[in-house]
């Protein structure tokens, strides 16, 4: 939520304006002073025409837009609200301002689509008055596209005020749970979808309401390099489950440890499938060294590598692209002990058959669980995607068992709680490759709430439930 203040700024600058100026316009007389241009606003258009007309990513975008703009740290945090927010909702605010203008979006000026979307944002999702978000937007309009389109701009964002978001809801209403519940949580119906049917419809709605706040960075300490105290010194918050991770708000850079490179920024979810792992194949007995065969950009395998490195084990990470592989050495370089970068396809691997105590393959899918870090991120992704990604996620699990030595452990892991490319992959790898499942749960005893799957053995972390993204994570053994 936005300082409400910052609305009644905006708003008090407004009176000011009509105290001190004429205010005759378009009917013949002086015209109002033009207002000055509002920094934040200005720099959160300039971010979401990248994302609009240059496919940018929104949190590139925006520091791009803020790094010009030079604002204040209270400007920059509104600016950064009104893009992940407007960037979040894009598909919702689409249908509202269709209904409030009558005319399909995607006929508008790509930058009228803009300035009406940050409107929908200001105005049904922030506590920005009605009459602050309406005129600042005519402003916008007025500076950044021009005087033609302020009375369009004007009549539709006083349109879209005259509801709140459930009202809306209520109002665009078809019957079918999935499309209403897509609407008020701002994802897109398949999406929607994917999640009602892991969750059901209630606990649903809390998980895709959870998806649309920016979670606090979470920070993780190298191990054998740095101390969780020294993030707690800098201020952070030890995280609820890992004993490597802690979140604070600001700049990681800030925190010197995470300078130095020996800490690192990661989500607590990860860090979690990581430890399970590397506890299961510890308890396991089995001697040999580990492989993170989807490594890029290193994440995991910096943090296997740390665990590896306390059993005096070798850690090999395998990327397939050259440019991600360079990613693994870089997060790999200051971890002490034994450890290998290779630029290889996991599905032909360089390596004998049955050289692995342990296996993490952190497959690619389709990101959903982690749809709270990129805002726009949901609706530039298709259903489709999704099928097209099973085959290689088959074809990745298959190779690390293979890679696996009899006894060793497998960990299949997504960032996603999509059935087709979570337990479906587990229910395929059971019917046709040499595996059992272990009971992943029990790895982690420590989260509750997570176990699921046949005989509840698979893990499945929630934002509404955990605080980490929607990470899955099954443990296998290789006969
Ligand atoms: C989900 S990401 C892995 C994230 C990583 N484990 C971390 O924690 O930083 C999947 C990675 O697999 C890589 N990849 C895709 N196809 C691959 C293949 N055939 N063999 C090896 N890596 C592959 C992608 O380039 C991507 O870097």
């Amino acid at each position: 939520m936005p300082d409400p203040q910052h609305g009644d700024h905006q708003h008090e600058r407004s009176r000011q304006g009509r105290r001190n100026g004429p205010r005759r316009g378009r009917s013949g007389g002086p015209r109002r002073p033009p207002r000055p241009a509002d920094p934040a606003r200005t720099a959160a258009f300039r971010a979401l025409m990248a994302v609009e007309s240059e496919g940018a990513y929104a949190n590139l975008a925006l520091s791009e837009a803020l790094s010009h703009a030079q604002l204040s740290p209270r400007d920059a945090a509104f600016a950064t609200v009104l893009v992940d927010g407007t960037a979040r909702g894009q598909g919702s605010w689409d249908a509202i301002l269709e209904a409030a203008s009558g005319r399909r979006p995607q006929d508008l000026q790509p930058a009228v689509r803009v300035v009406l979307r940050m409107a929908c944002q200001q105005i049904l999702a922030t506590r920005v008055p009605l009459r602050a978000a309406v005129d600042s937007s005519v402003n916008l309009a007025r500076r950044q596209i021009g005087e033609r389109v302020t009375g369009l701009v004007n009549a539709v964002s006083r349109r879209i005020g005259r509801r709140d978001l459930p009202g809306w809801a209520g109002e665009l209403a078809t019957g079918d749970e999935l499309t209403d519940l897509a609407l008020l949580s701002c994802h897109p119906r398949w999406i929607t979808a994917e999640f009602v049917q892991r969750l059901g419809i209630e606990e649903a709605a809390r998980a895709l309401e959870a998806d649309n706040l920016a979670p606090v960075p979470t920070l993780v300490v190298r191990p054998g390099l740095a101390e969780l105290s020294e993030l707690l010194e800098c201020g952070a918050t030890g995280c609820l489950y890992s004993p490597y991770g802690a979140t604070r708000p600001g700049n990681p850079a800030d925190v010197p440890a995470v300078a130095q490179g020996r800490a690192g920024v990661q989500d607590e979810g990860s860090q979690l499938v990581s430890l399970a792992l590397a506890r299961t194949a510890q308890a396991a007995g089995t001697s040999g060294p580990w492989l993170d065969l989807c490594a890029g950009p290193g994440g995991k395998a910096a943090l296997l590598a740390g665990m590896a490195a306390s059993d005096r084990r070798l850690l090999v990470a395998a990327e397939l692209h050259p440019h991600r592989a360079a990613m693994v050495r870089e997060a790999l370089a200051p971890i002490p002990g034994d450890h290998q970068v290779l630029t290889a396809d996991g599905r032909r691997p360089p390596w004998r058959p049955g050289s692995f105590a342990a296996v993490m393959a952190d497959v690619p899918c389709s990101g959903l669980g982690s749809l709270r870090r990129r805002p726009e991120s949901r609706w530039r992704r298709a259903a489709g995607d999704i099928t097209d990604l099973q085959t290689l996620q088959k074809e990745l699990l298959a190779a690390a068992v293979d890679s696996a030595m009899p006894g060793g452990t497998v960990g299949y892991v997504t960032c996603s709680p999509v059935v087709s490319e979570t337990l479906d992959v587990i229910a395929w790898a059971l019917a046709n490759l040499e595996v059992d499942l272990l009971d992943t749960p029990a790895a982690l005893p420590e989260v509750t709430g997570a176990a699921t799957g046949p005989q509840l053995r698979c893990l499945q972390l929630w934002p509404h439930r955990h605080g980490t993204d929607a990470m899955f994570c099954a443990l296998l053994r290789r006969r």
